[in-house]
């Protein structure tokens, strides 16, 4: 069995997307064993709730120093034991003791094809409005490993999405959520505990 723990910061589709792939069983031999969300008020955390799921919030705000709420967060993931972390639509720059305790069992999603529109400031809806700002006609989705780069970690899955024309940076994320991350990020998962046996 995989037990993971789901990172979250703000709507929680992406959670919502892997935890009807366990409960329909696209997604095998898996447990959510909880979630963490840097924000109180995220509606990710109301999501795992109504599934059951144990769900923490811990803000930076509440801590006196980075290194303090660094620390917390940890020992919040130590306590809980993950065989692997996932980042689905997690905002947080993470500890880099993190990244070093958790070499190769932590995921991230992206919501471009990497390497375009990735890296430093590129997150959420500033990834399709630089993908229209350039015009390209085909963008997509990245699940990929974290290490200590900005989404410069070895790819998992990638699916790709066209751009229609019309396009708003909204409408645009929103076919890039529902044709690709839902999808690839559930696969990886999957993928992953298959591996794990
Ligand atoms: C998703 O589009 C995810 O790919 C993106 O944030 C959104 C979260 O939505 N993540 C990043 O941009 C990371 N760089 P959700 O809370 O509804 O899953």
């Amino acid at each position: 069995m995989l037990n993971i723990v789901v990172c979250v910061s703000g709507g929680g589709t992406n959670l919502q997307a892997i935890i009807d792939g366990v409960e329909k069983g696209t997604i095998r031999n898996t447990r959510i064993i909880g979630v963490i969300s840097n924000n109180a008020g995220a509606y990710a955390l109301e999501r795992a709730k109504k599934a059951g799921i144990p769900a923490f919030s811990i803000s930076p705000k509440n801590f006196e120093s980075r290194e303090a709420f660094n620390r917390a967060f940890l020992d919040q993931l130590e306590a809980l034991e993950p065989d692997l972390i996932v980042l689905a639509g997690f905002l947080v720059i993470l500890p880099e003791k993190m990244i070093e305790v958790y070499r190769d069992r932590i995921i991230n999603i992206h919501p471009s094809l990497i390497p375009s529109f990735c890296g430093t400031g590129y997150y959420g809806l500033k990834v399709h409005e630089a993908a229209l700002a350039r015009g390209v006609k085909v963008t997509g989705a990245t699940v990929h490993y974290v290490d200590e780069g900005t989404d410069t970690g070895k790819i998992i899955l990638q699916k790709a999405v066209e751009v229609l024309e019309g396009d708003t940076p909204e409408l645009l994320q929103r076919r890039v959520m529902e044709q690709a991350e839902w999808i690839i990020l559930p696969k990886a998962i999957d993928q992953i505990a298959g591996a794990k046996g």
